[in-house]
């Protein structure tokens, strides 16, 4: 009697014993993390996997363009030639769902809750610097969206505890699935990141001379998600793992309390698990602008994504006719109010801002960076595809016919 293999109980098996090596879960509880694993995959089977299909089919052979982190350029084409032929490309493609779960299922490794962690008994970590070297500490520090909302005496302790480390290009600052030592950010230089899934290694973005990296597996008490490689010689500012925990953890147990509810309330975030949530507060900063103040700018290049907290944004364009082009006359569009959002579409297209951005009143925003948005908003990716393509409806009420985004760009 010759048995019969069904198609893809192999590479069902094969995804999901890779899980369990990567993950490691305890023997006891292997049975929960398999009822995890193949929940998961059914509820991205259910939910189409087409986002994930598109993006790493992307990653798998092009680097994200214009230097940025992103890697959704590839699904936000569709977003203008959604045809036929493209769906059914995907439904071909088998889902990569190892690189999904892998996100979600690091939140079951969370062996860490903020509110519990001891008050520290251990002796302050400080490294001397001259007033050059903290000039220059603190010029790098300026836009880390994880140190805005220290207060001054948790940032001076960050300062001091932050040490220097000159870079090679082709040096490995941090390797998948080891052990996470430093928190880092960027003074000078590029660096590359890799993700490896399924025995791929593919470049899913990288920094150029701002930003800071290996945050997650000091939050999380996970391994190192990715792999960072520098591409120029450069420098870097490391904070030790205790220090990181004791101030910038200790700091998001207050940030989770202080926007649970917010985030949990957020329409755009509905797809989301409720633990995935709270990495999107673990990771957001928040922004004040006064009445009148540029929050954004069009045509400029992005780096961030924004969420309003309370006040109003006034969206804005330049007009079409060359003659308003010629005055700058821009025209309002849209107004985002509590907790509406902007600032998505260029992290998406990978194009530079199609729009302004103006507080109305005081205005305090969410701000996520790139590389979160990237990663953490992904099942997010549906909704927000539904609302570029009212854009393009929005503008030709307003402009007539001709209403390409790019040529906002362009303007
Ligand atoms: P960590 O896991 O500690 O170490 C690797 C770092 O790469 C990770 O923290 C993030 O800071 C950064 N990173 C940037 N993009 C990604 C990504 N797409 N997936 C995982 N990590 C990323
Ligand atoms: P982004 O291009 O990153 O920056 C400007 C933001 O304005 C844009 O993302 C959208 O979030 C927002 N916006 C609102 N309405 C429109 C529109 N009709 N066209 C383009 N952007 C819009």
């Amino acid at each position: 009697m010759s048995i019969e293999i069904p198609d893809g109980l192999t590479e069902l098996l094969q995804s999901f014993t890779v899980e369990v090596l990567r993950n490691q879960p305890e023997p006891g509880d292997l049975l929960d993390f398999a009822l995890q694993y193949f929940s998961q995959l059914k509820e991205n089977r259910t939910r189409g996997a087409a986002f994930d299909n598109a993006r790493n089919s992307a990653n798998a052979t092009s680097r994200p363009g214009g230097g940025r982190a992103v890697n959704f350029a590839e699904e936000a084409m569709q977003i203008d030639s959604e045809n036929d032929e493209d769906d059914e490309d995907d439904e071909e493609f088998v889902a990569p769902v190892i690189n999904r779960f892998m996100r979600r299922s690091s939140v079951c490794a969370e062996a860490f809750n903020p509110d519990e962690e001891e008050e520290d008994k251990e002796p302050r970590i400080t490294h001397p610097k001259t007033d050059e070297q903290r000039h220059r500490l603190q010029e790098a520090c300026k836009d880390i969206l994880l140190f805005k909302n220290l207060d001054p005496e948790q940032m001076a302790q960050v300062l001091d505890a932050m040490f220097e480390k000159p870079v090679e290009s082709g040096e490995h600052i941090i390797d998948q699935d080891e052990d996470g030592d430093n928190f880092y950010v960027i003074e000078r230089g590029n660096f590359d990141i890799l993700v490896s899934t399924d025995g791929l290694q593919r470049v899913v973005g990288c920094y150029n001379n701002r930003g800071s990296f290996g945050e997650l597996a000091l939050m999380y008490n996970t391994p190192r998600a990715a792999t960072i490689i520098a591409t120029s010689a450069g420098a870097l500012w490391c904070l030790d793992r205790l220090t990181f925990r004791r101030i910038i953890v200790k700091n998001n147990a207050k940030k989770r309390r202080m926007y649970e509810t917010f985030i949990e309330s957020l329409p755009l975030l509905t797809s989301l698990e409720p633990s995935e949530r709270m990495r999107v507060v673990d990771v957001l900063s928040t922004r004040a602008y006064n009445d009148g103040e540029q929050i954004i700018c069009q045509g400029d290049m992005a780096d961030c994504f924004y969420i309003v907290e309370s006040g109003q944004v006034r969206i804005t364009i330049r007009s079409r006719s060359t003659a308003a082009q010629t005055r700058k006359e821009e025209v309002d569009i849209a107004m985002c109010s509590r907790g509406q959002y902007f600032g998505e579409l260029s992290l998406v297209t990978n194009k530079p801002r199609a729009a302004s951005a103006y507080a109305s009143g005081s205005v305090k925003c969410i701000v996520l960076d790139v590389q979160a948005f990237e990663r953490l908003l992904g099942p997010c990716m549906d909704i927000m595809k539904r609302n570029i393509a009212n854009y393009e409806e929005q503008l030709a009420i307003l402009f007539g016919n001709n209403t390409e985004l790019q040529e906002q760009n362009d303007a």
